[in-house]
């Protein structure tokens, strides 16, 4: 992912970066979804912009990208106002502690500037054995604490 927005980890918006983002996926049978989640990696969101570029790569109707962008929760379809942090909801990672970590990432959420934070559940990342696991600006982490998390979320590399 590029790092350009040094609040939110997210790339601005732009056309010429979007259909380079894209291009790969062009020629693959169900590319859709994949260049949706290139340009939320890269971006943070699905511009509205977007659409009849996909539209158009695709050979589908502005209706039908539009259908899928909104059809899945994961998509955003406004930048997010800071960091994103979602965090996995599923079995594997309650039965490691998430729900605590998901706690102390609310409550950390809290205690900083408004919008500096953004928790969201997700539904499992495919991390089931090193959870809890979560995706932090769209990088997948596993084996959370909430002293590791809090560190993640200031800045330091762990
Ligand atoms: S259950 Fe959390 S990554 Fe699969």
């Amino acid at each position: 992912m590029r790092r350009s927005d040094s609040q939110t980890g997210f790339a601005p918006w732009s056309p010429d970066a979007a259909a380079a983002l894209v291009a790969p996926h062009a020629r693959t049978r169900g590319g859709l979804l994949p260049a949706l989640h290139a340009l939320q990696g890269a971006f943070g969101y699905i511009d509205d912009a977007a659409v009849p570029l996909l539209a158009e790569v695709f050979n589908l109707s502005r209706a039908d990208v539009f259908g899928v962008v909104t059809f899945y929760h994961d998509f955003r379809r406004t930048p997010p106002a800071g960091r994103v942090v979602k965090l996995c909801r599923a079995d594997a990672c309650r039965a490691a502690g998430s729900e605590k970590l998901a706690a102390h990432a609310a409550a950390h959420a809290a205690a900083r500037a408004p919008n500096n934070v953004t928790v969201e559940p997700v539904y499992c990342l495919g991390l089931c054995a090193l959870g809890p696991s979560a995706m932090i600006d769209g990088q997948p982490y596993a084996r959370l604490t909430a002293e590791r998390l809090d560190a993640l979320l200031q800045g330091d590399v762990l």
